[in-house]
């Protein structure tokens, strides 16, 4: 299937790994990926320290600082060509703040983000235009995030507005149907409005438009939430087709530790603007060590009645607390059943465990990691 006139090569060395930490606090060193044999390159976005911090302010007339919501705190990954990153956890622990981070929605408070050696957090400007070309992202909802009022062909064709470079003026209609078709659209279907779409081809659209300036890095914030369960499937092979295609990076958002299984190269489990826990997809869903991707998993429905038969729920206490005020120590600890005196004075480092061996190697922000078979 051809791919938009120019974009990236396609993938040659298939799915590699990536490296996802987070230290517990700011000045803590950050955990660098280790070049994979096979691709020696160094990472397309590195990520280090990287926090958002959102004032909370008071009075009518003069401004005061009371405090700041710490919707992303002191979080580090890596992240190379072909790969994915699965970013997991529930409602307010940041993820969306995180994908807006990365795209330059929003500046980040502290910490860098380096897109090929260059950190865009300092450029401005046409400068940080330029580098924003090569992350984009697909948006949650498909419903609400395309204008009904336009045509499929200016929604795809909408970021040439911003970077008429990427397609000369002549070019846009056939380029925007190139793109329908690999996203595997009708292009016949161009001047058609998005309620003439399906969800999953709405989807479909959003994807085409993210495509559009030729990204290396795609950040996909809960791109198949809104979808019903068998369109989600369809959703995510696209992605895996495309991302093989091109060799495109994705950072993966969602809710649930089961959808993005299939898809992610390495898995980040956040709590509370921070990743709890990282690793490979075996790591975290067949040897997990924190307790917080334990609970997790062990909400994941499983298809098999034994397996379903044999396992324990395990049911956390209350809500997650407020970023606004987050606790002292490790930031699960209101919830956590394991919780002893050292994790409200203390907060874990994201380190892999110097006692744990195996798949339970990997990185975990707990100080009592152990492995825990959930599913
Ligand atoms: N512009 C803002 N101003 C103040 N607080 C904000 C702002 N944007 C997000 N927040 C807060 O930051 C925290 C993280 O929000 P974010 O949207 O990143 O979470 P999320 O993990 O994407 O949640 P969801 O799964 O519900 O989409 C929340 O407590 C949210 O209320
Ligand atoms: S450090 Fe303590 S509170 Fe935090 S996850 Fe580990 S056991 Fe639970
Ligand atoms: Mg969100």
């Amino acid at each position: 299937m051809p791919g938009p006139e120019g974009g990236p090569a396609p993938a040659t060395s298939g799915r590699r790994s990536c490296m996802a930490s987070t230290p517990s606090t700011p000045s803590a060193p950050p955990v660098p990926s280790a070049p994979s044999a096979a691709d020696p390159a160094p990472p397309v976005l590195e990520v280090r320290d990287l926090a958002k911090l959102y004032p909370l302010t008071r009075g009518a007339l003069v401004k005061r600082q009371t405090g700041a919501v710490r919707a992303v705190d002191t979080v580090s990954f890596d992240l190379r060509r072909g790969e994915t990153l699965g970013v997991v956890g529930e409602s307010g622990c940041g993820k969306s703040t995180l994908a807006r981070l990365l795209v330059g929605l929003e500046r980040p408070t502290a910490g860098s983000i380096r897109y090929r050696g260059e950190d865009i957090a300092r450029l401005s400007g046409r400068a940080l235009r330029a580098v924003h070309r090569n992350i984009q992202m697909v948006f949650q909802d498909p419903y609400t995030s395309l204008n009904p009022r336009m045509t499929v062909g200016d929604i795809v064709g909408e970021p040439y507005e911003i970077h008429p470079e990427a397609a000369p003026k002549g070019d846009r209609r056939r380029a925007v149907q190139e793109l329908l078709d690999v996203v595997g659209l009708n292009p016949e279907h161009i001047n058609r409005y998005p309620h003439q779409f399906s969800g999953g081809q709405r989807q479909r659209i959003g994807i085409a438009r993210g495509l559009a300036l030729r990204p290396e890095v795609i950040v996909a914030d809960e791109p198949v939430s809104a979808l019903d369960v068998s369109v989600q499937a369809q959703v995510v092979n696209l992605l895996e087709r495309l991302q093989d295609e091109f060799g495109l990076a994705y950072v993966f958002i969602a809710h649930d530790l089961s959808v993005v299984r299939h898809i992610s190269d390495r898995v980040a489990v956040m709590y509370l603007g921070r990743f709890a826990e990282t690793g490979t997809g075996p790591e975290i869903y067949d040897h997990p060590t924190h307790p917080y991707t334990q609970a997790l998993l062990s909400a994941v429905p499983v298809p098999d009645p034994e397996a379903r038969e044999g396992r324990t729920r395990i049911l956390l206490p209350g809500d997650v607390p407020s970023p606004a005020d987050p606790p002292t120590g490790c930031r699960f600890r209101t919830r956590c059943w394991r919780a002893e005196a050292r994790c409200a004075a203390e907060a874990p480092a994201l380190a892999v465990p110097t006692a744990l061996t195996g798949g339970a190697a990997h990185p975990s922000a707990c100080h009592f990691a152990e492995e825990r078979a959930a599913v």
